[in-house]
């Protein structure tokens, strides 16, 4: 070094002030950081082989992260995988870059590389953070984590806890099967598991007491199966739907549907007359499962069980949407085994059908595109109503997904829809249509997409742009 270099690097030093110094530390101290790599997970349970998965910080799910509402935070994604990755922030209406959606918002991140998310979510509630960089194969491996946005004051229950259920798909000695992202399955229902977990155990315990009042954070974490959970001997009440609390509670009626991605929050009375185990079945095939269970002890938390209801504060959604000054637009879904589709335009060209599966790893269209990623779906300027008419014409069920925007299913199959949530996943089954509408209000490139991870993959992907 230069004795002139050295003298003004001193120079320069000397004149720092603290501020910038401060605020530097400030910029360098991340709230969270968020560590995807390698890492080990008992699925199978104590005593039985563990499994190799790909985790947040080693952990699956991965570490519960709590923002407070309304207020800047930073979190730093590390990565320790062998290869890129994103971190999505699932249901936060968000600023768009901070959207994780690698190749629309962001480039994956390569491996030791890092990204600083930087964002202040407007709504409390139930959220969850997953990798949206083939994410068919990374989210099977277990790169998924709760996140939990707190209200401003916190709701009246006892305890508060994450379910978050996942169906892995195992060998025998423990090991996630490969492979990922097969393309026959890709064109049926997606790579379904054959091991439950719930927060990535088997048959967990929530240990509680009588008379507890539980708030229950449910998350469907599978690829793609559609799971529905059953709570035997207790009423638990629906709270909030994908995050959003419902102006009007209401009792579950038999089973809890979860697609994937979807959220629900319960609020759950124990009786204070119970002791022992509450078991919860998941109950989506002919044979019941034992998923989890409640093991209530200890003396009754109250006199009687509470029967008031629980209402979660309401967030601050736009919600006065102008349907006379709407843009309508009809997603049109083909394809799969057992459609119609007999081609599709991918990358600007047109394709037969067997060509598409065989050559391209396409095997569904969105208004005759496959994988249509080179022009949005629709444009909006901002605060404009949106409707989309989803019309699914394939045989399977969809879990249809729009980033940064919370919507309203106003029909369903052309008649008036009596859903009150406000939603970011809607299932639409077979043969119907399902009309959403929600207010176009988040400025950015939104990406629109099937939640079954394998079929995004193979072309149930498009977006939108608002702005
Ligand atoms: Cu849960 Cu496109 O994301
Ligand atoms: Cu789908």
């Amino acid at each position: 070094m230069h004795r002139r270099q050295f003298l003004s690097a001193t120079a320069a030093m000397a004149a720092l002030p603290l501020v910038p110094t401060l605020a530097r530390g400030a910029d360098a101290k991340p709230d969270h950081v968020v560590t995807p790599g390698p890492g080990m997970a008992s699925l199978l349970g104590d005593g039985k082989p563990g499994t190799a998965v790909w985790a947040y910080g080693g952990r699956v799910p991965g570490p519960v992260i709590r923002l407070p509402r309304a207020k800047l935070v930073h979190l730093r994604l590390d990565n320790n995988l062998p290869e890129p990755t994103s971190v999505h922030w699932h249901g936060i209406r968000i600023a768009n870059a901070m959207d994780g959606v690698s190749g629309l918002t962001q480039a994956p991140v390569p491996p030791g590389g890092t990204f600083d998310y930087r964002f202040q979510s407007p709504d409390a509630g139930t959220y969850w953070y997953h990798s949206h960089h083939r994410a068919w194969e990374q989210v099977a491996r277990g790169l998924y984590g709760l996140l939990i946005v707190e209200e401003d004051t916190p709701p009246a229950v006892d305890s508060d806890h994450a379910f978050i259920a996942d169906d892995w798909r195992l060998d025998e000695d423990g090991a996630i099967s490969a492979p990922f992202g097969a393309i026959g399955e890709a064109a049926h229902g997606g790579r379904l598991g054959n091991w439950l977990t719930v927060n990535g155990r088997t048959e967990p315990v929530f240990k509680v007491r009588p008379g507890e009042r539980i708030r229950l954070r449910c998350v469907s974490a599978a690829n793609a199966r559609i799971m529905a959970f059953a709570f035997p001997g207790l009423t638990p009440s629906v709270i909030a739907v994908d995050g959003q609390p419902l102006e009007a509670p209401f009792v579950l009626d038999g089973a809890m549907t979860l697609g994937p991605a979807q959220r629900i929050d319960l609020a759950i009375d124990i009786p204070v007359d119970v002791t022992g185990p509450i078991p919860i079945q998941e109950v989506s095939t002919a044979d019941a499962i034992k998923a989890a269970s409640f093991g209530v002890s200890g003396p009754p938390m109250r006199e009687r069980t509470l029967t008031t209801e629980l209402v979660l504060p309401a967030n601050p959604l736009p919600r006065n949407l102008d349907l006379p000054g709407a843009i309508n637009v009809d997603l049109l879904m083909e394809g799969g085994a057992m459609g119609g589709l007999r081609q599709a335009s991918y990358k600007g060209q047109m394709f037969d059908m067997r060509t598409l599966v065989m050559e391209k790893g396409q095997a569904w269209a969105f208004n005759g595109v496959a994988g249509g990623m080179d022009t949005p779906l629709l444009s909006a300027a901002q605060g404009r109503t949106v409707t989309i008419n989803m019309i699914n014409d394939t045989q399977w069920p969809h879990a249809m997904h729009l980033h940064g925007h919370h919507f309203h299913v106003i029909e369903r199959d052309g008649k008036p829809a009596m859903d009150h949530a406000w939603r970011d996943t809607e299932l639409v089954e077979p043969g119907s249509h399902t009309r959403i509408a929600f207010i176009a209000d988040n400025p950015g490139k939104w990406l629109f997409h099937c939640h079954m991870l394998e079929h995004h993959m193979a072309g149930m992907g498009t977006w939108i742009e608002v702005g």
